[in-house]
């Protein structure tokens, strides 16, 4: 299932790849990489992740990745690493996918990109292609190339190409194996043959520009994905006030080809490691440049308005002020991962402890650490007494699950459906009380 199309193609000739950065974005390149023929290195500087890797332990939930780790390890295809500065002197081909998170000012912390760049500025002796995969903002492509050239690096040793990444956590391999586009940025014409054998990338549209092009592209896809997001988020509230269905809304605007049905879906809103990140760089960037962000702006605003409107539609018929008991289903930013950075649904159990509720959650895949919460392994166990229930990520298990057991477990008969998952008729049919916003 996760072998791409042009798998039985092959290459012309391997590679020898050092990855540097074992996360979501590097191991899953790494695996992809392995599988498309190339010898591959994946560094970390974090010990315990690479000690389990090692032991074939995989560090993060990814569908399909352990298999195929496990599989390309033992070809020897695939290998792992704490030794960086040696892999990064004997590779010529370094993918760069370490993490760029959020400062407080909303600008992006590029210590780890700095610190993979200096080392290679200390170890190169022979030509190397640099690759940048994190996401990282405009000109910094540009910036690691100056840093090169005045460090001493004659420029016939190396290419810097900016080759932002687009998997979505959950269907990583699938999106890496059949991508809908390929970016590369770059200085030169030198390193594009290579880059068109990377990625045995098939038909797949190739699109080559510059550093900061490439950089910009990255930024502007999120900034796009995120305003549908909130634009649906809007349009959900203008139909409560109607009382019309957003679902009939939703499904109106996304057969049309030139708005789609993807990124249309009403509810908590977007969080994870990329979109609010990304966001918050890309208006830290066009600041700097004096440039007013107006829509972006409203985009993040609308979105951090919505656990508040969620938590008003709860407190209208349980008021928090008499320490109720609500269940929370769903931790993670999104189905698919055990992925909890900028989850809206740890913002919303940490406001609802703050406004009085006692607060149980359920979550496939993460067990949440904390005194303040009583967190289940059983999903049907996690809403015995509760008087709400709420639907934070859209897990397929809670769309399908056994609503009458549901019922004859809680004490009240409240369900929120924080991600407009559900069929709210059949629920209602089962005597809840079923609830949400552009929700009839
Ligand atoms: N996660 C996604 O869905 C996604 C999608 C597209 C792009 N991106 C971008 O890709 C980049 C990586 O994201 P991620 O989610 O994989 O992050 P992550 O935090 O999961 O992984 C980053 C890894 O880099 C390692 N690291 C840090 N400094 C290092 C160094 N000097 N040498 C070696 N390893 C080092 C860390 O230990 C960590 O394991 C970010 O810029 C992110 O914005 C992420």
């Amino acid at each position: 299932m996760y072998k791409p199309i042009f798998y039985e193609i092959g290459l012309k000739e391997f590679m020898k790849i050092c990855v540097v950065g074992a996360g979501y974005v590097g191991l899953t390149t790494a695996a992809a990489l392995a599988v498309f023929g190339h010898e591959v290195q994946c560094v970390d500087t974090d010990q315990v992740k690479i000690d389990d890797l090692l032991q074939g332990k995989i560090p993060i939930y990814e569908p399909g990745l352990e298999n195929l780790i496990i599989e390309y390890s033992q070809k020897n295809r695939l290998y792992f690493s704490n030794k960086i500065v040696e892999s990064i002197r004997d590779y010529s081909i370094i993918l760069i996918a370490v993490g760029t998170p959020s400062q407080n000012d909303g600008s992006c912390n590029l210590s780890f990109m700095k610190q993979v760049v200096e080392m290679i500025v200390a170890t190169i002796n022979s030509y190397k292609i640099i690759i940048t995969k994190s996401t990282v903002p405009p000109g910094t492509n540009e910036w690691i190339h100056r840093t090169f050239i005045e460090m001493g690096v004659k420029d016939d040793l190396f290419d810097i190409v900016s080759n932002p990444e687009f998997l979505r956590e959950g269907r990583a391999l699938w999106d890496i194996f059949h991508p809908n586009k390929l970016v590369f940025g770059t200085k030169t014409d030198r390193p594009l043959e290579v880059l068109k054998e990377l990625y045995l990338n098939g038909s797949t549209p190739l699109i080559f520009t510059s550093l900061t092009g490439a950089e910009l592209i990255k930024y502007a896809s999120n900034f796009f994905l995120a305003t549908k997001i909130s634009f649906a988020n809007e349009m959900a509230r203008i139909c409560d006030a109607f009382q019309v269905d957003y679902a009939d809304i939703k499904k109106g605007l996304g057969t049309d080809p030139r708005i789609g049905p993807d990124f249309l879906n009403a509810g908590l809103g977007f969080g994870g490691s990329c979109l609010p990140k990304d966001l918050h760089s890309l208006k830290h960037s066009a600041l700097t440049h004096n440039i007013e962000t107006k829509l972006l702006d409203a985009v993040m605003e609308i979105n951090d308005s919505q656990i508040e409107l969620y938590l008003q539609r709860l407190n209208n018929v349980l008021p928090a002020s008499e320490g109720k008991q609500i269940t929370v289903w769903g931790v993670t930013f999104k189905p698919g991962t055990d992925d909890l950075r900028s989850s809206p649904a740890i913002t919303l159990i940490q406001q609802s402890i703050q406004r009085g509720y006692t607060v149980h959650t359920f979550d496939p895949m993460v067990k949440l650490d904390s005194c303040d919460v009583t967190s289940h392994s059983d999903q049907y166990e996690s809403v015995n007494n509760s008087d709400a229930l709420i639907i934070a990520t859209e897990w397929e298990q809670f769309i399908h699950c056994d609503w009458s057991e549901v019922q004859g477990r809680m004490k009240g008969s409240i369900v929120l459906d924080a991600r407009n998952c559900l069929d709210g008729e059949m629920l209602r049919r089962q005597g809840l009380l079923y609830l949400g916003v552009g929700i009839r």
